[in-house]
């Protein structure tokens, strides 16, 4: 695996001024056809909780469901770095569950580095991570392990108080070792501002246009999901339709005996 992309080469993304593309998997399909396309890196998010498992929003996700879907695309990824994401409440309780969580992502999942959510701006349990050599993507802005807490889906960093507090945070994880951050949901100004004062790179999702690399869900740009898709997604393609005219043509194929034909049979 020589062209394996590290933590590393995302710092050095930034300061070659490359823009860093990361985008979702769960799956193992999938995650093959993201790595072929080229892209930096893939993602196992939390988010499917909601995609794959059908949940409200991400906090039913367990460790366990993280750990086998990190399995899966990790398998597929020949090129990209796997991020794997550790779910709410398999890093906050204690040092230990952290560590061992965090580690078990990257020993038994595969992965090359974890994400983790930031809530307030206690950021002791990530430097606990990154301690014991597991690279850490921080993620702040709008968290949404945090979204009881936080009210909704809201935009983050509305007031001057919040932009500090987000900023202050996020210089926090540059200092205590995240290789990169996600930022979401926050306003363009407030993103330009922490992506031109960090050294690390900042991927934005919903932050604008000037972060170094961008994210997005791969249900939600390609149209996969068209259910409730938030306002900062661009939608690519409408798989969604096409798969319904596929399925809509083996309906009517088997009712009519045209398939399987002849071809199809042995
Ligand atoms: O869970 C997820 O898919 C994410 C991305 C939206 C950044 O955290």
């Amino acid at each position: 695996m020589k062209n394996k992309i590290h933590p590393v080469n995302i710092i050095q993304k930034k300061k070659e001024k490359i823009k860093i593309k990361m985008l979702t998997a769960y799956d193992f399909t999938l995650a093959v056809l993201l790595d072929k396309q080229n892209i930096d890196i893939v993602l196992i998010g939390d988010s499917l909780g909601n995609l794959f498992n059908g949940y409200q929003n991400t906090i039913p996700v367990t460790f366990e469901e993280m750990l086998y879907h990190t399995k899966a695309v990790s398998k597929a990824c020949e090129r990209a770095l796997v991020v794997s994401d550790m779910p709410f409440l398999s890093y906050q309780i204690s040092a230990e569950q952290a560590k061992e969580n965090a580690g078990l992502l990257i020993k038994e999942g595969g992965a090359q580095a974890v994400k983790m959510e930031v809530s307030g701006s206690n950021t002791g349990y990530i430097k606990d991570v990154i301690d014991i050599g597991v690279p850490v993507m921080g993620h702040l802005g709008f968290t949404p392990q945090s979204i009881y807490q936080l009210g909704g889906y809201r935009v983050q960093g509305k007031t001057d108080k919040e932009c500090l507090e987000i900023f202050n945070t996020a210089r926090q994880l540059e200092n205590i070792g995240c290789f990169a951050i996600v930022l979401e949901m926050v306003p363009r100004a407030l993103a330009k501002k922490i992506t031109s004062q960090l050294d690390i790179p900042v991927i934005g999702i919903g932050a604008g246009k000037d972060c170094d690399g961008q994210v997005l869900v791969t249900h939600d740009l390609t149209g996969m999901n068209n259910d409730a898709v938030p306002r900062f997604v661009k939608q690519y393609s409408d798989v969604n339709s096409v798969i319904k005219e596929a399925i809509d043509k083996y309906i009517k194929d088997v009712d009519n005996m045209v398939f399987p034909d002849q071809e199809h049979s042995y």
